[in-house]
């Protein structure tokens, strides 16, 4: 459990598939989250993807439900998923959704990377965090740079949704920027 003033990280349950699901099949969330308006998934395609993070078989990811304090309600999930093909874990991506659109842009995202971040370089040890969005997102790109990630390459013309390519913007954080932020 990752728990800060406002938000607590905690593991995913079966019971929040539902929550998940309509967020996943909400064209406003997912055109932001996965660039890609016209996601959709079957409530037996999410299961199936998350059913090693469910039973804690997933070795190279760590889902989290967003949980607001206060009300004890999802308010949607987040990720850090290692970057695992050289078989070692010294950089991860970290990734989030707030499926609930009026808890946009009162700083939870803030508080979920903040949290995500603190466990990737306290308690993971990694060395760099990684953050992938798209050209014209401006809130992806508003708060991965409020949190000290800088702009590390641009996958051209990479995504097409919305009828033209989006550029794919690839950001990182290395841990010793992030702790000479914080120290
Ligand atoms: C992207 C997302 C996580 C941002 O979360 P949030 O809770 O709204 O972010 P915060 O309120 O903490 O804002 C963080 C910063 O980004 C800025 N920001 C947020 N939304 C913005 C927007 N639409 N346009 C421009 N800036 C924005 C805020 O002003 C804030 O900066 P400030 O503190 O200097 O003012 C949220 O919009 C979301 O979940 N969207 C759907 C899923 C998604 O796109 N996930 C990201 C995938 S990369």
């Amino acid at each position: 459990m990752l728990t800060g003033k406002r938000v607590l990280l905690r593991p995913l349950e079966r019971d929040d598939l539902k929550l998940i699901h309509e967020w996943q099949n909400d064209e406003e969330v997912m055109r932001l989250a996965r660039s890609q308006p016209d996601h959709a998934i079957s409530m037996e395609a999410l299961a199936a993807e998350f059913e090693k993070v469910i039973k804690g078989e997933d070795l190279t990811t760590r889902r989290y439900g967003i949980e607001e304090k206060s009300s004890r309600k999802l308010i949607g999930w987040c990720s850090i998923l290692f970057n695992a093909w050289g078989k070692r874990f010294t950089s991860a991506d970290v990734g989030l959704a707030i499926g609930v659109k009026n808890c946009w842009r009162k700083g939870y995202g803030t508080e979920v990377v903040d949290l995500l971040l603190k466990e990737c370089f306290g308690q993971l040890n990694l060395h760099r965090a990684g953050w992938w969005t798209y050209d014209d997102h401006e809130a992806s790109i508003a708060l991965a740079k409020k949190m000290g990630f800088k702009e590390e390459a641009r996958l051209r013309e990479n995504v097409y949704f919305d009828n033209k390519f989006h550029d794919t913007i690839v950001l990182g954080l290395l841990k010793k920027e992030y702790e000479k932020s914080h120290s």
